[in-house]
């Protein structure tokens, strides 16, 4: 494309994620066996009784314009699972939007939330495309200073010292990509009970929430916290990583 684009385009980079993948594809054509952990992609294929229930539904005539919210049936459905993950059940009629993968949830967030110059916090490292979707929506992305030791999760006094009042949210992703890590219960406690006092936007990315060890922790979400401002906690999640669902793409 030649024509010049609107400053907001400009400002848009190419998902680093895609061109890393595209590169792991070439190195493996001439190298054999490569093993790429860039796409966040599971290695088996959509389970059959799902893939068999989309044809169905496709031969039912579900082809159709939807209600912009998403099906009345599938916003129950994510309530009532929401509610068996997190014991807490959102609205399915108000409160549950679906959307095409978790990754335009989080562009609806930012395009919602901020106004130009608007600052939100994320740990660092985080996953790529938070930072340009931020500026997409004229937003400032802030890394905060986190350690390995704490599994890269910001403590509350690294939140305050990067918070001005121009900070309008905070993303937090546990299971995080790209560490793998989850936070501990604790630090999760702390961040959702900091947000809550300054006012500030929690947006909590849990799609890794339900890959984690049979044996191991189970993902704490801030709407469990006690003293939650669940007014201001935006809840991301989708079916790309839990249900190897990424081509579907439902958030
Ligand atoms: C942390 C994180 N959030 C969100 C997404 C987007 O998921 P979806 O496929 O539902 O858009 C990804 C995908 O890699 C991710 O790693």
């Amino acid at each position: 494309m030649r024509g010049p684009l609107s400053r907001r385009a400009d400002r848009a980079s190419a998902s680093p994620t895609l061109a890393i993948s595209s590169q792991a594809k070439a190195l493996a054509r001439n190298f054999g066996d490569v093993i790429s952990l860039a796409a966040g992609e599971p290695d088996t294929p959509t389970p059959p009784h799902i893939v068999q229930a989309g044809i169905d539904a496709l031969h039912r005539g579900a082809t159709r314009y939807l209600p912009v919210a998403g099906l009345p049936d599938l916003r129950r459905a994510i309530a009532d699972q929401s509610m068996m993950l997190r014991g807490w059940r959102p609205e399915a009629d108000g409160e549950v939007l679906v959307t095409c993968g978790a990754k335009h949830a989080l562009f609806h967030c930012f395009q919602v939330l901020l106004e130009a110059g608007d600052k939100v916090l994320l740990s660092d490292p985080a996953w790529v495309s938070y930072g340009p979707q931020i500026r997409l929506a004229d937003g400032e992305p802030v890394k905060v200073a986190s350690l390995a030791s704490e599994g890269f999760y910001p403590r509350v006094e690294a939140l305050e010292a990067a918070y001005d009042e121009r900070c309008r949210a905070l993303i937090i992703n546990s299971p995080n990509n790209p560490t793998g890590l989850m936070a501990q219960p604790e630090q999760i406690e702390a961040i959702t009970r900091w947000a809550a006092e300054r006012g500030v936007w929690l947006i909590s990315d849990e799609i890794y929430g339900r890959i984690t060890f049979s044996d191991g922790p189970k993902m704490l979400s801030p709407v469990q916290v006690e003293g939650a401002d669940l007014d201001r906690i935006l809840v991301i999640d989708g079916v790309s990583k839990a249900y190897a669902m990424t081509g579907w793409r439902i958030g």
